[in-house]
């Protein structure tokens, strides 16, 4: 009987408990147990390690459930871990040895770039047998057409600027949403075209504002009254500054474009601006189908390379198929919106202003 782990890492997003699901029907099958580390790595970091026994009764109704029943963090890299005291130390040793305490078999871990990163270096460290299931609402992960998390987010943007069209048309306004999506445009792009955004700003295309406001000016004449602009957190201002990063627990976090384009705008194009920061209703709530799809698959995939002692390898999706690639191709670089790509073109094909 093989003892696997799984955990949760970094940000949340809609999926995670479709993965532990399917994660722990597959490994049962099998006749295994399914340990449930608490908190990403702080639960092998935990004396004792801190973790759920995962059997069915636990899960089987957790598909529909947004966050993670097994609680994450992004905070405290076990590389660099911030202690209470202001200490910055190197606790990857006590994760290792938490993993040995639990008499581990393998570990799944499911994060994006950052956690694959920390989750590969301390397996290679400890002789940890590691598989990875990529999730993140921002879709940068190499490799993987789609991340878990992904598909809800960008429901919930197209959700937005559905709502959004009505209020706009009915007081004549230009309307911006602001969606995370991190250095990558993926959330924006996708849910504007989606959304029939008039306007999508990401970090990958520059604009100016005499562009944008031409666009709106353009509308208006043609008897448009209002206008809908999504923008991603990423996107700097016209002369590519970053606009209020604020600092959280010492790390950067975006946030602010969306009101510099209601100030700009209003100036320029005259119509009066309102800004909705979309923000973490992005990650929260029930899984899309595709979320719970991929989620389902990539869990089942998980434990079946465990089963057939591939290690090091992250599950990915493909061409209509789940594969498995080396951890480390995937994390070697994220992955941005291709200015070539074809939702590109589509936008423009739209005649969505997109940048210059
Ligand atoms: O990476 C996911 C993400 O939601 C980004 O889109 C966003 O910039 C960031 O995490 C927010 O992080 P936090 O939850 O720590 O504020």
């Amino acid at each position: 009987v093989k003892r696997i782990g799984i955990l949760t890492s970094g940000g949340d997003c809609a999926g995670l408990n479709a993965i532990i699901r399917a994660v722990v029907y597959r490994a049962t099958g099998y006749g295994w147990k399914v340990f449930g580390i608490s908190r990403a790595t702080n639960g092998l970091m935990a004396r004792p390690p801190e973790f759920t026994a995962l059997e069915i009764e636990k899960v089987d109704r957790i598909l529909t459930q947004g966050g993670t029943m097994l609680g994450t963090t992004n905070k405290g890299n076990p590389f660099a871990f911030p202690m209470p005291d202001g200490q910055i130390l190197d606790r990857s040793e006590e994760i290792i040895e938490g993993y040995r305490m639990l008499n581990l078999d393998a570990i799944i871990g499911i994060g994006g770039d950052g956690s694959m990163a920390i989750l590969r270096k301390l397996a290679q460290q400890g002789g940890m047998n590691l598989v990875t299931i990529p999730k993140t609402i921002d879709n940068d992960v190499d490799i993987t057409e789609q991340s878990i998390g992904f598909d809800t987010a960008v429901n919930i943007a197209t959700e937005a600027l559905d709502r959004l069209h009505f209020t706009a048309a009915s007081h004549s306004r230009v309307m911006i949403l602001e969606v995370m999506g991190r250095d990558a445009g993926h959330i924006a792009i996708s849910a504007g075209i989606a959304g029939g955004a008039d306007v999508i700003l990401i970090p990958e295309i520059p604009y100016t504002i005499s562009n944008l406001c031409r666009k709106l000016d353009e509308r208006q004449a043609q008897g448009k009254n209002y206008s809908l602009i999504i923008v991603s957190e990423a996107v700097k201002t016209e002369a590519g500054q970053a606009v209020n990063c604020t600092h959280a627990f010492g790390e950067m976090r975006y946030g602010g474009v969306g009101q510099y384009l209601a100030d700009v705008i209003h100036e320029c194009h005259g119509a009066e601006t309102r800004v909705t920061v979309l923000g973490h209703a992005q990650r929260g709530g029930t899984p899309s189908p595709l979320d719970r799809l991929l989620a389902s698959a990539f869990g089942v995939a998980a434990v079946d390379l465990i089963a057939q002692g591939k290690f090091d390898r992250m599950v990915a999706w493909r061409d209509r198929n789940v594969i498995d690639v080396p951890i480390l191709d995937a994390i070697q670089q994220y992955c941005v919106v291709d200015p070539d790509s074809t939702l590109v073109r589509t936008a423009r094909g739209l005649g969505i202003y997109l940048g210059d």
